[in-house]
């Protein structure tokens, strides 16, 4: 009890000591020891209240109606936001994407990759084949993407099967990249424990090294996946919250009912606006 009493007169105070108008005031004395303890740098604090942390999205009249799709196809889609995403100077790395996977059982997990290429046929990265996200596809091939451009309120999620891309593709890319990445794939096995950081520092001369005058080798354990979309969503912000979500489906062979709100789409796909 008296604990509990303790940690939330603390964030009380803290709050208080956060809304002091100015410095001054602190300087004048009364409040420096709630200041003192509020000054802890973030990284020492366990509890924080992110209650009041959000950000204004787009205003109602930019919103994104069905009528500003550039294409039925969410493929076409995605590329025209893709672009948008790569022209747009604030986002920094918008082939950046989180992936999650999960175990045979459903217990998931997520990481962020570079998305190194798309088409029809579905999302491309590359990573360790036994890494955790490698075995976890081993056993669960099904992977969900999310990209966030935040400066454009977007987001895309894409969901789908999961597969390896031909070895041959895997070797072109690997050889693409530049030496110190090839080194570097080969050094690391990703996921495991290593005693420090000098084990791999070493790891990498001796590499360097062998691989001075030689193409370096491709190792069995790397190589790209393709994620096959079944489901692609595009999100768009609203500062009053009534964000916009248009989600394509993929038709199974054979089905064609379109659902009440359902729309038909191209490529074998169809549309529906979800509530946000
Ligand atoms: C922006 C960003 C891009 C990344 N790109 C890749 C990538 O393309 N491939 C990869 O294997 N790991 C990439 N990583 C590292 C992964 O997030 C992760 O640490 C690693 O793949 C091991 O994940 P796992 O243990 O869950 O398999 C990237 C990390 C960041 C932050």
């Amino acid at each position: 009890m008296r604990r509990i009493l303790s940690a939330s007169l603390l964030r009380n105070i803290c709050l208080l000591a956060g809304n002091l108008p100015s410095p001054a005031s602190a300087a004048a004395g009364r409040h420096s020891w709630t200041l003192s303890l509020c000054r802890k740098s973030s990284g020492e604090r366990t509890n924080m209240d992110l209650s009041d942390m959000r950000k204004k999205y787009k205003g109602d009249e930019e919103c994104f109606e069905e009528s500003q799709l550039v294409s039925l196809d969410p493929i076409k889609q995605f590329g025209n936001w893709f672009d948008e995403a790569t022209k747009c100077p604030e986002v920094g790395e918008a082939n950046a994407m989180c992936i999650a996977t999960a175990t045979k059982e459903g217990r998931p997990s997520a990481r962020m990759v570079l998305l190194k290429g798309y088409s029809n046929e579905g999302f491309r990265f590359f990573t360790n084949y036994e890494s955790r996200k490698g075995s976890e596809l081993e056993t669960n091939p099904h992977a969900c993407l999310v990209f966030y451009w935040e400066p454009l309120n977007r987001q895309i999620r894409i969901e789908g099967s999961v597969e390896r891309i031909p070895y041959q593709s895997s070797c072109d890319y690997f050889h693409s990249r530049p030496k110190s990445s090839q080194i570097g794939a080969v050094v690391s096995r990703q996921s495991t424990p290593v005693p420090n950081r000098d084990y791999l520092r070493q790891k990498n001369s001796e590499l360097e090294e062998k691989y001075k005058d030689t193409e370096v080798p491709m190792p069995d354990y790397w190589g790209g996946y393709i994620v096959k979309p079944s489901l692609i969503e595009f999100w768009q912000g609203q500062t009053n919250r009534l964000h916009d979500r248009i989600v394509f489906t993929k038709l199974k062979d054979g089905e064609s009912e379109l659902g009440e709100f359902e729309h038909s789409a191209e490529g074998g796909w169809v549309y529906q606006r979800l509530s946000p």
